[in-house]
Parts: C-alpha cells; structure tokens; sequence
C-alpha cells in the first residue's frame, strides 16, 4: 500500500534529478539487508532479472540441469532456460505448496548443478533438508524468495540460508517499487559480480564515477552485462515502504490469523498450512479448495465447482485467483520436456484447486466479514 509517505519519497530524486541506480538504491539495499540479516543486498529491475543475475554469476550453462518446484511462476524456471540450461521439475508438498525435498533428492542426476527452491506465498521452503540434500550432493542453493518477505525459520529470514536469494517487488508483494528485485547473499564474490552484471558489466558504477574526482576514469568491462538496473524513484519508493515494513507484517499476519480462525468452520476450504518454528510472511492467503480429498480422478470436478465458487465471488465483488501456476504444465514447458499432470499430481492439483483469498494491510473487519459471509455463501450455492 501506498501513502503520503511514499508520495513525498518519489519527489525527492525527481527534485535532485538523479534518477537513474544511485543514492536511493544503495540506502534500499542497505536498509534491506539490515531486515533480512544479510550482510550483502543488491538491487535489480525486477526479480526476475535478479534471478538472471545471479545464476550468470554463477555460472549456469548449457547442459546443466537446474532443480525446480513443479508449482511455481514460471520465471524461476524460465530463468534456467536463458542459459540453454534445463529446469527439471519436482513435485511440491500440496500441505505448504513448497518444493519436497525428497523428491527433488530423487531428481539429481550427474548433470544436476544447483537447486532453486520458492518460498510460495511468504512460507519459507523446508531449508533445513534442502540444504543437507545440497550438501550431500555438492548443489548449488538459490532461493526464489520472490514472496518470501518476511517469512523465516527459526528467526531466520529467506534469502539468507543458500548462496543467494531473490526478493520481488512487484505490487503484487508485501512491499512493492512497482517493479523491482532483490538479490541477498552472504558471498561477496556473488554480491560483486552481480552488482557488475546488472550495469553492463561496468568495473564502477555511476554512482562512484560521480562522486570521483578523477573525471577521465571511465568503467573497465571485462564480462558480458546487462541493463537491469533499479532506477532511483523505485529506490526511494523502497525506503519510504521499509519505513513501514513492520506495519504491513504485522496487519498482513493479524488479518491471517482471523482468517485461520474464522475457516476452521468450512470442511471444505484447507488454510495455508505453517509448520512449527516457521513465520508466515502472508505475501498471499491461499487456501485449497477440498469438499472432497482431491486426487487426479476427480480434480476436474472440483475445478469446476471451484471457478463457479470464485464466479460468483467476482460477481459480488469479491477478487480471488488461483495461488499461481503449475509451471510445468504450462504448454511452454510440457510441450519441449512432454510433461503431464501424472508426473506432477500435487502442483497440478495446487494449479487447479488453489484459492487466494483478498488479503491487504487496509483490510477492515467489515470487509473480511464481508469476504466470509460471501465466500460461505457462493459455495452454498455452487453445491446446491
Ligand atoms: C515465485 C516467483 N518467482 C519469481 C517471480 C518474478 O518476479 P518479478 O515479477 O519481480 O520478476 C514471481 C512473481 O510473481 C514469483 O511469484
């Protein structure tokens, strides 16, 4: 959400004018990595340009092999394609929507060289057992933590548990600069090569050219780069939204938990499910539609009970979407790889059943009452 705070910070590089990645940028990524406990933030254009960043910097190539959660945006998987690489799809635990780690353990093959597990909805993915299975077979971690602002295990936030992580700032997110990106990491190497891939490859950015004496030294460019600079009216816009980044944890968690405790009476909506020692960063309140246990048989079916649910919501003004996509199964990637909703029961279900409830700081009482009186209602009359 935006308010007169945000209104004044946009002013500010507009009134220097000094718009481009500078000043504002740098306090973002400072004030960033401050809130996720990290001791490097570098910003982009978009997450998903952070996430090109960071796997050039790692190296990807054609060839490899890339593990990735079957349900998922399909940038994270479109991202590995970019380098001629492959994204081998896993199957996701349909209780947290997030990658299994047992069978992403069983996906690794002698060409497999890293793993990217999503933190769906702002539910941290089970770090602990993606790292040992990393470990055990000598993989790189990335996490998409594009959703993932706020949420931590243990009092640790996302981002921080792999080589890097990457955050959106998409308006879609909890905290937003219209389009933005975030890459965290605790490897200087990567926070340095990154930083020079975003601004064509440039040795110094503009920022340190200006503020240098030595007007004739220009940037060397020793690697191919790439534009993917965050501009500094996005960076202001992302200070004034850290400013008040406890303010929207805190409201995006109360309204999840009146929403927890107002659904345990529908059998036929599952909440989003936060195993112990883990926070939610309610980047989305998704939910699974299951008058009946779902399987592959009947989801068709449910599907359909399911859109007329979220019809008739539409219709009394009521904005639901599904949690987000089995990226598999888009014809993209089912297409090339011949995919099917067989290898990947539990995303295709998710793809089908999910269901996102409106969930925003502002959110009165009245209008999540209205949400549930509404919601209660459209599937009374969907099943009668
Ligand atoms: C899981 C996931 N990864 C990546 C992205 C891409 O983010 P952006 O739109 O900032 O590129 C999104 C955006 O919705 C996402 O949900």
């Amino acid at each position: 959400m935006f308010g007169p705070e945000e209104l004044a910070a946009v002013q500010k590089p507009i009134e220097t004018g000094w718009v481009v990645q500078g000043p504002f940028v740098k306090t973002f990524e400072s004030r960033f990595a401050a809130f996720a406990g990290v001791p490097h933030a570098v910003a982009a254009s978009s997450c998903t340009t952070a996430l090109h960043l960071a796997l050039a910097a790692l190296g990807v190539g054609r060839g490899d092999e890339v593990i990735v959660p079957a349900f998922t945006w399909v940038s994270t998987a479109h991202v590995v394609e970019y380098f001629g690489a492959t994204p081998v799809f896993c199957d996701i635990d349909l209780a947290t929507f997030n990658l299994n780690p047992d069978v992403a353990a069983d996906a690794v093959t002698a060409r497999t060289v890293g793993i990217i597990p999503v933190h769906l909805f702002g539910l941290c993915a089970e770090m602990d057992r993606v790292m040992a299975m990393a470990a055990r077979h000598h993989l790189w971690v990335v996490e998409d933590a594009a959703c993932g602002f706020g949420a931590r295990i243990a009092g640790r936030h996302c981002g921080t548990f792999g080589d890097a992580g990457w955050f959106s700032f998409h308006p879609r997110k909890s905290i937003t600069t219209g389009a933005g990106g975030m890459i965290t990491t605790a490897r200087a190497d990567l926070a340095e090569r990154t930083a020079m891939l975003r601004d064509h490859g440039a040795s110094r950015s503009d920022l340190a050219r200006h503020q240098g004496t030595a007007a004739f030294l220009v940037a060397e460019y020793h690697h191919l780069g790439y534009n993917y600079r965050m501009t500094d009216i996005q960076g202001a816009l992302g200070c004034a939204q850290m400013a008040r980044a406890a303010w929207i944890l805190e409201r995006r968690r109360a309204i999840a938990a009146e929403y927890d405790d107002r659904l345990t009476s529908l059998e036929w909506l599952e909440p989003p499910v936060i195993p112990t020692g883990y926070e939610h960063g309610y980047q989305a309140y998704v939910c699974l539609f299951r008058p009946e246990a779902p399987t592959l048989a009947n989801v068709d079916r449910l599907h359909a009970t399911r859109n007329t649910v979220m019809t008739t919501l539409e219709q009394r003004g009521v904005a639901t979407r599904q949690g987000t996509h089995a990226a598999a199964l888009v014809d993209y990637y089912a297409g090339k790889y011949t995919l099917t909703p067989q290898q990947f029961p539990n995303a295709w279900i998710a793809d089908r059943l999910s269901l996102t409830l409106p969930l925003y700081p502002q959110m009165t009482g009245e209008e999540q009452q209205f949400v549930l009186d509404e919601l209660a209602r459209a599937f009374r009359a969907a099943v009668s």
